[in-house]
């Protein structure tokens, strides 16, 4: 399989860099990237081997733990040492996750890596083609292979699926297997910049150039914002409203006198409109 022209891939040095973006100026912490690292795996998984059909048992190896558990239910069961797993993984597991090295590894697998890596390996070996193997599913690298030259032994672990964190290496360029999930880091919140010399004095011109904009970028309800209220309880409450006109009076939208919002707006006149604009990547917070 030939590697797409239109795919970008990220040599070690550039994405060590991505790395110190991310936990600084961007603010990220390690426990945040697992997170995210975990859901775009689970995600991928879930696409290939839907839950519904695939109640299969799944082996996951990481740099600290075995994990057992099932694909099914998503859970993970007590932490396995190498010595309670058995030889031969594909009697026990359909699916087996190799989150053991990223790419920041280089030079050679030490124990009991190195280990766990020959009986990944194992797996594909000529004696086991007629027999149901596990699944290899490599998250980022292949463990063991080189960043940038990849199974340049051809000694190494063959996944069958590839999930590349936040953009591919150059190894993944060698990757044969049947799927390759790019599972980008997150969505880009980043808006236009905001300059204060091109903001109206005037708050609702301000506001009706925004709205236009929401309008322009052929939103589905541009005009649904989250009405919250606060009555004599003191407990906030929030719901979507509809937008039906603005001038000098303020905000115009409808409901019925006997909602909660209505009898909350009586006993205290304190409200909040959000908007969200999910194309010009914007929001607006209204306070009365
Ligand atoms: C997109 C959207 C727009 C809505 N627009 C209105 C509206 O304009 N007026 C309204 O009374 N309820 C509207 N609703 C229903 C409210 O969100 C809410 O469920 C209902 O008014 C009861 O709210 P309350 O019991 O908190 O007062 C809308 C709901 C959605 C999802």
């Amino acid at each position: 399989m030939e590697a797409p022209d239109s795919i970008s891939y990220l040599t070690q040095r550039e994405a060590a860099e991505i790395d110190d973006t991310l936990m600084g100026p961007l603010g990220f912490s390690v426990d945040q990237l697992m997170e995210l690292a975990g859901l775009s795996v689970a995600t991928s998984i879930a696409q290939v081997y839907k839950p519904s059909e695939w109640p299969c048992s799944y082996c996951m190896c990481q740099a600290s733990l075995c994990w057992i558990g099932c694909l099914a239910r998503i859970t993970v069961n007590p932490f396995l040492s190498m010595e309670d797993l058995s030889l031969d993984w594909s009697k026990d597991f359909d699916v087996i996750i190799d989150a053991m090295f990223g790419f920041s590894f280089y030079g050679t697998p030490r124990p009991p890596f190195d280990d766990l890596i020959k009986r990944l390996v194992s797996l594909h070996n000529s004696d086991q083609v007629d027999k149901e193997r596990s699944v290899i599913i490599s998250i980022d690298i292949p463990s063991g292979w080189h960043v940038e030259e990849g199974d340049f032994h051809g000694e190494g672990i063959k996944p069958d699926i590839l999930v590349s964190l936040t953009a591919p290496k150059l190894c993944a360029k060698k990757f044969s297997g049947t799927h390759h999930f790019l599972g980008a880091l997150r969505e880009n919140y980043i808006s236009p910049e905001f300059l204060e010399e091109q903001v109206e004095v005037d708050p609702i011109k301000q506001f009706y150039k925004w709205f236009d904009n929401a309008l322009t970028a052929g939103l589905r309800e541009p005009n649904a914002m989250a009405l919250s209220t606060v009555g004599k309880d003191g407990k906030p409450s929030s719901r979507m409203v509809l937008l039906k006109g603005v001038d000098k009076d303020g905000f115009v939208w409808y409901t019925n006198y006997e909602s909660r919002k209505a009898r909350e707006l009586s006993e205290n006149p304190h409200a909040s409109l959000l908007f969200y604009w999910d194309g010009p990547n914007s929001h607006v917070i209204l306070s009365f």
